[in-house]
């Protein structure tokens, strides 16, 4: 189960190229998007878009999920691309067709949606072989730079979670103190 929703007091923290891409890049974020030549894209947790705005240059829609509306309005007032779609919603419950998405992504909030109805809901509205990207803060990290380790996940529960859901996993890495995953939606 995940740990509690970001703070939107703490919003102006996510808007800081020069921490925030110490940890994960723009680079590794779009790579496997854009090698997969997606057009529907979902961020899921995109909060004030900070790598929502990364991705939509390389898909036709990118729908931003988050379900506090507040993390929304400060989106809107740095300003959204036309491609990108403000939605408010739960991972657990989205407002989506069954295979819609080509693709989704998460940045920092895996250990904040993390469950077994969010992992399912994924699962029926990413096309099979579709993408999900996931990078969050890792718990076998030492805590620097973002939440305390007993409210993170290793990379490894990661895998295990989304296996358990169906997902092929393809790829995996730990660096210090963060995780990527790329899997494949069944
Ligand atoms: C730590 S912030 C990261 C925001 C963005 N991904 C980034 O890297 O800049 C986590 C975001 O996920 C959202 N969030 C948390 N749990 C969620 C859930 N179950 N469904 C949708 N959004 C969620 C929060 O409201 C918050 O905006």
């Amino acid at each position: 189960m995940g740990f509690h929703t970001f703070d939107v007091d703490r919003a102006s923290e996510l808007e800081r190229p020069e921490v925030r891409y110490r940890w994960v890049s723009a680079e590794e974020l779009v790579g496997p998007l854009a090698a997969a030549d997606v057009e529907v894209v979902a961020d899921l947790g995109s909060g004030t878009g900070f790598y929502t705005d990364d991705v939509a240059p390389h898909a036709e829609t990118v729908y931003g999920v988050d379900v506090q509306p507040e993390m929304h309005d400060r989106y809107r007032e740095k300003g959204v691309p036309e491609n990108v779609e403000l939605v408010v919603s739960d991972v657990a419950d989205l407002p989506f067709a069954d295979g819609e998405l080509d693709a989704a992504f998460s940045t920092m909030t895996y250990h904040e949606f993390a469950s077994d109805a969010a992992l399912a809901e994924l699962a029926r509205t990413i096309r099979s072989g579709g993408s999900l990207v996931t990078f969050d803060w890792s718990a076998d990290g030492d805590g620097d730079g973002g939440p305390p380790t007993d409210e993170r996940f290793a990379a490894a529960d990661a895998v295990a979670a989304l296996e358990a859901a169906g997902f092929e996993v393809v790829s995996e890495s730990t660096r210090t103190e963060t995780f990527g995953v790329v899997a494949r939606a069944p």
